[in-house]
């Protein structure tokens, strides 16, 4: 698998996911194996006006590579400039978000207001296309109603402009994140273009990933929401694809995992912050595990780096007596 002339390891892709992908985050998808991990979306705006909180989006580790960094905007010349921006980051792709159905983002034309209008689609490609080197992709939905019609139109214009992959959750804007996605458009588009095409949308497991690849022919995989709490998905998937047993994930690991998330995020936001933010993501790795309600309301109060590790360790305790009872 390559997007443009950079090569894949595998046909995982961890989704760009506002607020969540960020580099701790994406370094334990890659751990795993996962084959491309993305960033979650970054203004185009900030990142040309320098705003601070933004340029922080793009920090980055060498483990995590290949790296993709996603923006959106809408104003051809602003997408070309904070291209730039990112390229010179030391990214190894630039992906342009057409999915986003956040009022905020629409009201400025961008996300997937943008499937909406192609010729703006297009010349903002082609601008973007010409002022990086580095393999541009696109991220889109299935439009504006759940028809496809504007997907299979964005695709065309895409490849034709040089985008180099394509990734679909073909969901419409109005269906937000509720109901199912439609996978056959994912076909669709699949026949439709020479690029290679990424599947996203309701992947729960390795087994779904392999349903999706069968399914559409499409060429790589994005999973996003059941990577919460749970990174191991990426080297089930790759197992399964590779015919392999995959021994299923300890207690001891998945603690391990949790005290890790907690350590990496002190260092990359510094405790307070962190701390905050482990409230409601601690929760997320204790999902069937026993007492994980408790365990979820006790984190909520999470307010330093010894209260949190605490936490762990005597939910961790719970967990092994109860085992030790069955
Ligand atoms: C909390 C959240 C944040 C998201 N942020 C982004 C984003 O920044 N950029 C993007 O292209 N898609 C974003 N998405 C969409 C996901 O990348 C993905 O397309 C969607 O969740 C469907 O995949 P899944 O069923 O595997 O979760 C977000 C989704 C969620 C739930």
């Amino acid at each position: 698998m390559k997007i443009g002339l950079l090569p894949l390891e595998n046909i995982t892709v961890f989704a760009p996911l506002a607020g969540i992908t960020n580099l701790p985050l994406r370094l334990m998808a890659k751990a795993e194996g996962c084959g491309l991990v993305c960033s979650e979306m970054i203004s185009a705006k900030g990142l040309i006006h320098n705003h601070e909180k933004t340029k922080a989006l793009l920090a980055s580790h060498p483990d995590e590579k290949p790296l993709s960094v996603q923006i959106f905007g809408a104003e051809p010349l602003v997408m070309a400039e904070a291209a730039k921006i990112v390229e010179a980051s030391g990214a190894d792709i630039l992906d342009i978000n057409f999915g986003c159905s956040v009022k905020k983002v629409i009201k400025t034309g961008s996300g997937v207001a943008l499937m909406k209008e192609p010729l703006l689609a297009g010349e903002m490609l082609k601008a973007v296309r010409k002022a990086i080197r580095i393999p541009l992709t696109i991220k889109i939905r299935s439009g504006w109603d759940p028809s496809g019609d504007q997907a299979l139109v964005i695709a065309k214009i895409a490849e034709e402009a040089g985008v180099d992959a394509i990734t679909v959750h073909p969901r419409s804007a109005k269906q937000g994140f509720s109901g199912h996605s439609d996978w056959t458009l994912i076909k669709r588009i699949r026949d439709l273009i020479k690029i290679p095409v990424i599947g996203n949308g309701d992947i729960l497991s390795a087994q779904d990933a392999l349903a999706m690849m069968e399914e559409t022919g499409c060429h790589a995989v994005m999973v996003g929401r059941a990577a919460f709490g749970n990174p191991w998905i990426f080297s089930e998937i790759i197992a399964l694809m590779e015919g392999r047993e995959n021994p299923a994930v300890g207690i001891q690991k998945r603690f391990d995992t949790m005290t890790h998330y907690l350590e990496a995020s002190i260092q990359h936001l510094g405790e307070k912050q962190a701390c905050y933010l482990m409230r409601s993501r601690l929760g997320w790795f204790a999902k069937g595990l026993p007492h994980s309600a408790k365990f979820r309301e006790a984190s909520k109060a999470i307010g330093s780096r010894t209260l949190g590790l605490q936490l762990i360790d005597e939910y961790r305790a719970m967990v092994e007596i109860e085992n030790q009872g069955v």
